[in-house]
């Protein structure tokens, strides 16, 4: 089982992740997202993901397609969390609900099918056989390219994948992130299954000036790991320990932050946002190719030393210490 990708997709690839689009970072309009997602392309990029629960911020995604022709974009999105028509959100992973997600997102993007559709989550009320199985029939009638599942653990992935192939597995993955990603990794490797991991760059943080502060309204600030003591101690490891990394090697943290995870075996894609033309620009540069070895190994290096430093000022885990 292979997934079903453009003959000219090759891989791995740095995706553009839309979720910036919704205003919840830095705040953009129709127009700079336009400018991002026509930089992206010009660079060579091919994969947009989206999700039906991101807020509109008054971007038209059917607009941003069309400009840059959809010929041009693989299409990545997802179902069971969304909102109704007051706006609260709702998550189902009824056959019904599902389906029904799946058409609306096809009408809000303008296109005739999805190259990719995932399972947001694993809501309560979620089956395998139905809510997996309605997403295996989508794709039979041609709607869909890919299917796959997102923030799964191995015991999910392998009830769902008896259930038809899994293409693409979303979970949240970083270099200083490190949560349930070998057991799945291993499972992707023996089943053709591609990981399109999440927050690689932890939201600007693994970048070379990662900000000091959020303005008001930014989502960051209502997130434990972006507040406090907590973002400040991790900010200055990065400035103090992976910036002197880069540096001597000539290349930027952005680099070794998207290095490191684009090149881990089974990652396909790995979608990042971008809120400026520039940040995409610099994304796509540190994507360029696989770190040397020694890179790598003094990037390990240095995660001890935080992981060591964390445990002996608080006696936490890096995880428990992010509120992870
Ligand atoms: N399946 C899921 O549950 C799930 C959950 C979350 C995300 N996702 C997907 O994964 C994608 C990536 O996650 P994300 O967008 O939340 O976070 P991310 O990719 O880790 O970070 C994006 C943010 O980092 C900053 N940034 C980007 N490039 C930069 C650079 N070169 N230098 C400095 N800062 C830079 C920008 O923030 P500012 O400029 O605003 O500071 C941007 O908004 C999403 O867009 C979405 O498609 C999926």
């Amino acid at each position: 089982m292979t997934p079903n990708l453009p003959s000219s997709a090759t891989l791995p690839a740095l995706g553009l992740g839309t979720f910036p689009f919704s205003g919840v970072f830095t705040s953009l309009d129709q127009q700079v997202a336009g400018e991002i997602l026509s930089t992206y392309v010009e660079n060579g990029g091919w994969y947009v993901e989206t999700a039906p629960v991101y807020a509109p911020n008054g971007i038209s995604l059917e607009q941003l397609v069309k400009s840059v022709g959809r010929e041009k974009l693989f299409i990545a999105t997802k179902c069971v969390t969304g909102r109704d028509a007051s706006g609260t959100t709702v998550r189902s992973g009824k056959g019904d609900h599902l389906r029904q997600q799946c058409h609306d997102e096809l009408k809000r993007l303008g296109v005739d099918h999805l190259d990719l559709l995932q399972l947001h989550t694993v809501p309560e009320d979620a089956d395998a056989q139905e809510s997996f199985g309605t997403l295996q029939g989508l794709k039979d009638e041609g709607l869909v390219r890919n299917v796959g599942l997102s923030n799964v653990s191995l015991s999910q992935l392998q009830e769902f994948a008896a259930v038809g192939p899994v293409d693409f597995v979303q979970n949240r993955f970083s270099f200083i992130y490190r949560a349930q990603h070998r057991e799945i990794e291993d499972f992707c490797l023996a089943n053709g299954t591609l990981l399109n991991p999440y927050q690689v760059i932890e939201r600007g943080l693994l970048t070379d000036s990662p900000r000091e502060t959020f303005r008001d309204g930014d989502l960051r600030n209502s997130k434990y790991e972006y507040r406090g003591d907590v973002y400040a101690y991790i900010r200055s490891w990065v400035l103090s320990d992976l910036r002197p990394i880069a540096e001597a090697h000539g290349i930027s943290v952005t680099q070794l932050a998207l290095g490191w995870a684009l090149y881990q075996p089974a990652v396909g894609v790995v979608p990042v946002g971008a809120t400026s033309t520039e940040q995409v620009r610099a994304n796509m540069r540190a994507s360029a190719g696989p770190l040397p070895a020694g890179v790598v190994a003094e990037m390990e290096w240095a995660f001890e030393r935080l992981e060591g430093a964390v445990r002996d000022r608080v006696g936490l885990s890096l995880d428990e210490y992010r509120g992870l």
